[in-house]
């Protein structure tokens, strides 16, 4: 049998920088842990406009379609500020979530004990926090149709529209519910069904699946601004929150700040099970390209290091695996190593971002 293959795509600004680091530990797992994965690189965002003059050609979206998993660092930067919108560097990013159908995005925000002291928020709020947000990516005002700029009584009128069917709604809830079973069995839904019907569909779909198929998950549903205000109060509260595109979009950056960094967390994007059963997918760092820090060996390649830790999870089936990873990046934390992002009031030791790689590497060899 061949090996499972993984597509990279680095993208733009830090992203070259910490996946570079992501290959030194997909090295590792080859060498020590006998894990072959038939890797493989290619442009998107502003790299791909650059070379292509489009941020994603339809032979990397082809080999993206193919892939077992792909891992992509980030797209953009003020290089691109004024391209035409169809060819914005997040048009690439965007085209692969809608063409591979990857409905369900799942972003982890899990606080770190080393790092409790380093957010916003006081300790005992985030520490020990593990929620999950699962973000409907393909479909609602990221996508719906009409939309544009257009001149309507002698001014420009601009148009988005939120638009969800019924069958959108359950496939991500169906994957909300799954996740809440395996976890604390706690799901909470967040719309704004007080003002748009997408809303009280999305309230309706996701209640009757939970009675028909999920009375074992503890369901509740709240207004999702009313979630953005319980997110900062009391974050603990949440296991698994299910919501719209642009929600999911605006909640998880909220989330990811409660523990500390951005530059620390990963995501998945999922879609229906491919021929080998594992889902289609794309894993992603929730953080950007970072343009103000690119190419300075500054970044913090943790969340793109823990992206891979959640395709070892989700793609290649081995979660013990992914556990050694995680706890490895914990370990490093643990000893103190700071980059630049983490660097808060209670110090610790500055590292770049090959420094930390290499503390991870470091870390791993002393897990097997
Ligand atoms: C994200 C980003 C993207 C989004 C951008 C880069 C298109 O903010 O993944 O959260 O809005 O979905
Ligand atoms: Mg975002």
């Amino acid at each position: 049998m061949s090996n499972p293959s993984l597509l990279i795509l680095p993208g733009d600004g830090i992203g070259p920088e910490v996946m570079a680091e992501v290959r030194k530990v997909i090295d590792w797992f080859g060498r020590a842990r006998g894990i072959r994965l038939d890797v493989s690189e290619d442009l998107v965002g502003g790299a791909a406009w650059d070379a292509h003059g489009t941020p994603l050609t339809d032979a990397t979206m082809a080999r993206a379609q193919a892939a077992d998993a792909v891992l992509l660092g980030a797209v953009g930067g003020p290089k691109y500020d004024d391209l035409d919108f169809s060819v914005k560097p997040e048009r690439g990013l965007l085209r692969l979530r809608k063409e591979m159908d990857l409905y369900a995005n799942l972003r982890p925000a899990q606080c770190f004990e080393a790092l409790a002291d380093f957010s916003s928020l006081k300790r005992d709020v985030v520490a020990g926090l593990d929620i999950m947000i699962v973000r409907e990516l393909t479909s609602g005002v990221y996508f719906g149709e009409p939309r544009g700029i257009v001149t309507e009584n002698n001014e420009r009128v601009g148009i988005n529209t939120q638009r969800y069917t019924e069958s959108e709604i359950a496939r991500v809830a169906r994957s909300a519910f799954e996740l809440a079973r395996r976890r604390q069995g706690r799901l909470c839904s967040m719309e704004k069904a007080n003002v748009m019907e997408s809303g009280v569909l999305w309230r309706q779909v996701v209640q009757e699946l939970g009675e028909a198929e999920y009375p074992d998950v503890e369901l509740s549903h709240m207004y999702a601004d009313a979630g953005a205000m319980q997110l900062t109060r009391w974050p603990k509260q949440f296991d698994v929150i299910v919501t719209d595109n642009l929600f999911g979009d605006l909640l998880s950056d909220l989330a990811a700040m409660l523990t500390g960094s951005l530059g620390m967390l990963p995501s998945a994007s999922l879609g229906a099970p491919m021929a080998n059963g594992r889902p289609k997918a794309m894993y992603e760092p929730v953080h950007g390209s970072a343009p103000d820090i690119a190419g300075q060996g500054k970044a913090n390649p943790i969340a793109c290091i823990l992206s891979f830790a959640m395709a070892l999870r989700y793609s290649f089936d081995l979660g013990a695996e992914a556990d050694r990873l995680e706890a490895a990046v914990n370990a490093v934390l643990a000893s103190g190593l700071r980059t630049a992002d983490l660097m808060g009031p209670e110090g610790g030791t500055p590292v770049g971002t090959a420094e930390m790689g290499d503390a991870i590497l470091a870390e791993l060899d002393k897990s097997t």
